[in-house]
């Protein structure tokens, strides 16, 4: 059976915010050392940045980078990690039983961000877990305030005389999960995130700030967690935060295929909270959701590794290597974030670099895209303007979570100029899935472009050994007549048709 659906210009979703193509850096394994930091590699600039990882950073298009955690960040002292390296102390990170050199640092990831280009912004997390509102003040000065006070001038001492024009703060990091150092009740929380996001403002009323949300929806504390917070956070803060992290479990492929369809519950089951509080607030403001972690990652896999290790420096920690599977997964994740861009304004592919990554490196060697590379960098590309409300009407197929899902998931996004693409994936393992689509008052004449990521070996990945074994390839007989695109999905596939 044909997978249909209308694109008509008079319904739309909204805009699109570049920020939802945001990533994440993390004191995680090799994310920062020997990924994007490692002096001595030949590529290396002379701050130490390696030049090859920057080139497909740009080439990724990534927005919004959020720094320095993740879990690590909830045992974070931000002061170890500026002034002259020699003199930057060793410490214990208790979230990934390793040592932290503090080698690199918030002067370090400023120099980063600005070398990818304009398009990157930074994204800080404060620690809220062993720390409170006066650290928070502190960094946002050292890092903000022009000059003229301690920390300004100290910044400036240390070789930074512009600010770093942080705007976007994060207040703590899975606060909800019983993992996180520093852990909360949601009314604990909710203090200490009202009080800091208060005193932040009293320094500058400009900032944007997002408290915890949960950290997945299966958390037993979920939505209550988000009300209490919100009910104490509601006119402070502008974002709550989601995370969701998926993998096949047991085996079960069918499952994880339709994985977008708990992320896409996740999100409508958070603005249903968010406007629930606003309601019993009485109040007009809308709270915008932050999805700033999102990514395939076998977690499963992955826990027993942290536990076994005896602080060592920038170890191998949550390398996974994806598929062609994981890849279409990972596009059905994008797609079910644009289909939510009138409240997801902001969200960050976990991580960006060797950590359960879009871009993997070896120490002195190189640097590589994997499968999920792909949609990222389609998606940051085309995907900017304002989304189209796609309602499809698809064959279905049967899930043990999730009940019958549909094979096609599917979203569209118009351009300024007025050419549409349309990002599509065919979640049937075995069967091609036929896809017809009514274009209504929109003024397309032409394919200008089908691209689909799809192997006759779902398992197919990127590897050192293989490093383009997996990209997209041009799709033929994909046609646009009379208002009508036809197309052909290949089974299990990523796809992106731009029209014209
Ligand atoms: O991205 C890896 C980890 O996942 C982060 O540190 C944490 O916030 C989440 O649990």
């Amino acid at each position: 059976r044909t997978a249909r659906f209308t694109l008509d210009p008079a319904f739309t979703v909204g805009e699109v915010n570049p920020r939802i193509f945001g990533s994440f850096v993390e004191h995680l394994g090799r994310c920062v050392y020997t990924g994007i930091f490692e002096p001595d590699h030949p590529t290396a600039d002379a701050e130490g940045l390696r030049r090859d990882v920057l080139d497909l950073v740009r080439e990724l298009g990534v927005t919004a980078v959020r720094y320095p955690g993740g879990n690590f960040v909830s045992g974070y002292k931000w002061e170890d990690s500026v002034g002259p390296v020699e003199d930057r102390p060793r410490r214990l990170d208790l979230a990934w039983r390793s040592t932290e050199t503090n080698r690199f640092g918030l002067s370090e990831y400023i120099a980063f961000l600005r070398k990818i280009g304009p398009q990157a912004e930074p994204m800080m997390a404060v620690n809220l877990g062993t720390r409170g509102v006066a650290e928070a003040l502190e960094l946002q000065e050292y890092a903000n305030h022009p000059s003229g006070t301690a920390l300004s001038d100290l910044r400036v001492e240390h070789g930074d005389k512009d600010p770093f024009g942080i705007r976007l703060w994060c207040l703590g990091n899975e606060m909800d999960g019983p993992w996180q150092t520093g852990h909360k009740t949601a009314e604990e929380y909710g203090r200490i995130a009202a009080e800091t996001a208060r005193a932040m403002r009293q320094i500058d009323p400009g900032v944007e700030l997002v408290a915890c949300g949960s950290s997945g929806q299966s958390m037993e504390t979920f939505a209550a967690w988000e009300a209490t917070v919100l009910e104490e956070t509601y006119d402070l803060v502008d974002y709550i935060s989601l995370h969701a992290y998926y993998e096949p479990l047991d085996g079960d492929v069918d499952s994880f295929l339709a994985s977008a369809v708990d992320m896409e519950s996740f999100i409508e089951n958070v603005v249903a909270t968010c406007d629930y509080v606003g309601a019993r607030l009485k109040s007009k403001k809308k709270i915008d959701l932050s999805f700033d972690e999102w990514n395939v990652w076998y977690l499963s896999r992955t826990e027993a590794q942290v536990s076994a290790l005896d602080w060592p420096e920038a170890p191998r920690l949550l390398e996974d290597n994806y598929s062609v599977t994981d890849a279409v997964v990972f596009g059905s994740l994008l797609i079910a974030l644009l289909r939510h861009a009138d409240r997801v304004t902001v969200a960050c592919l976990a991580q960006l670099v060797n950590v359960i990554a879009p871009i993997m490196t070896e120490p002195g060697g190189p640097a590589w895209r994997q499968t999920t590379f792909f949609p990222f960098a389609q998606a940051s590309k085309h995907g900017r303007g304002e989304v189209l409300d796609v309602r499809v009407d698809s064959p279905t197929y049967g899930t043990k979570k999730y009940g019958e899902a549909d094979l096609l998931h599917a979203t569209a996004v118009r351009a300024e100029d007025g050419t549409v693409t349309v990002f599509a994936v065919n979640r049937s393992r075995t069967g091609s899935l036929p896809l017809e689509v009514a274009l209504n008052g929109l003024d397309l004449t032409s394919v200008v472009e089908h691209s689909a990521l799809a192997d006759a070996d779902p398992d197919a990945r990127n590897t050192l050994a293989e490093p383009e074994r997996v990209t997209p390839h041009p799709v033929d007989g994909t046609t646009l007549d009379d208002g009508r695109l036809s197309a052909v999905l290949e089974p299990l596939s990523w796809n992106v048709i731009r029209l014209a």
